[in-house]
């Protein structure tokens, strides 16, 4: 049995950020973050609201899409950097929220920006063994609590929000392959390096980042993984029907379709209004254009990860 994606959902906070908000709390201007990233807002979770909130608000539209009742889900997966708390796992949560705690696996996916595409992976080797029928992958993010407002160069890049994908079996793919990778050595360039140690907070628990180094790892890898995907299923570039990379920075987007030449028309970019989500973008960006009508049945889509790990990957799927 294949997977194959019967439902997706999104959810954002309704808070929105301008970039003319952010030159009233930091030494930056709109100018500078359009022209440097693309980004124009982004949403912010309430106070309280938590990403399993997120994920709940996401999960639901997705279970609807697909027309799969939550009682039927046997897997939850969700890809997050900033759970709820230590443990549980959001995923835990989330399960207990949409009121299906019964016994089926629910887990995390820490793998920063790469955690959506992450979690597919896992989900699809589930749904191909036969361990799962109806699995919910969620990317759900509540950056806005792990940035410090007073950096600029990191908290204007940066948003709330959830999507979620319903996975069900079938006959043919679906899920055409996935291509997951790692490199630790690059850890230093983006991370967060504070925990949570005998009852306080020890290191620095906000956003750290060498931009200029995280630029150029991801448009070098984002390139190479969608070269695997392609080869791995004896397809050219020109086969793509949409690419829907992480939604980091629109000139990191634009390199990667330069370098693959895929024209910006069949790239789905969202980054202007929602920023950086992490685990939650490119689901959140496949949604919008499913809703939308642009992703058609039948059609190849490459999704595609990159962020702190440094971490990447690729699942190609048809819609
Ligand atoms: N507003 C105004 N100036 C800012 C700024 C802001 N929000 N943030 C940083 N700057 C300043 C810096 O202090 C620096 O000033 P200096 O030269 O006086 O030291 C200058 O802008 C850097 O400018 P530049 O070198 O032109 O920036 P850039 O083209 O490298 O763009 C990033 C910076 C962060 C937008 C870019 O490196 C980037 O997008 N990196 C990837 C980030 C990312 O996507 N991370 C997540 C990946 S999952």
């Amino acid at each position: 049995m294949y997977s194959r994606i019967a439902g997706t959902g999104s959810y954002l906070p309704d808070k929105v950020l301008t970039n003319a908000d952010l030159e009233r709390m930091v030494d930056t201007t709109d100018e500078w973050i359009v022209t440097r990233t693309g980004i124009r807002e982004r949403r912010i979770a309430a106070e309280g609201q938590m990403a399993s909130d997120l994920a709940l608000e996401a999960s639901r539209r997705a279970l609807d899409a697909a027309g799969v009742s939550a009682s039927d889900v046997d897997l939850v997966i969700v890809a997050t950097t900033t759970p709820d708390m230590v443990f549980p796992s959001t995923a835990c949560i989330l399960q207990s929220k949409l009121g299906i705690a019964g016994g089926a696996p629910a887990f995390d996916v820490q793998a920063v920006c790469s955690g959506f595409v992450y979690a597919m992976a896992i989900a699809d080797l589930f749904m191909r063994a036969g361990k799962a029928k109806y699995a919910l992958v969620v990317g759900a993010e509540v950056y806005s609590r792990i940035l410090d407002w007073n950096d600029r160069s990191t908290c204007v890049l940066f948003g709330d929000g959830a999507g979620a994908v319903v996975l069900k079996p079938g006959p043919d793919p679906g899920i055409l392959s996935t291509h997951l990778h790692a490199d630790g050595g690059h850890h230093h360039i983006l991370s967060v390096p504070g925990q949570v140690c005998r009852g306080g907070v020890t290191g620095h628990p906000f956003v750290v980042m060498d931009g200029g180094a995280v630029f150029r790892f991801a448009v070098k890898v984002l390139a190479e993984v969608a070269e695997e995907a392609l080869a791995a299923n004896s397809m050219e570039r020109s086969q793509i029907d949409w690419l829907i990379p992480h939604q980091a920075n629109i000139r990191i987007i634009e390199a990667t379709a330069r370098k693959l030449h895929v024209p910006m028309e069949r790239v789905v970019v969202t980054v202007e209004r929602h920023g950086n989500t992490s685990a939650a973008s490119v689901a959140l960006a496949l949604d919008e254009a499913v809703r939308d009508g642009r992703i058609r049945p039948g059609q190849n889509v490459m999704l595609q990860g990159v962020g702190g790990g440094f971490t990447w990957g690729a699942v190609l799927v048809r819609m």
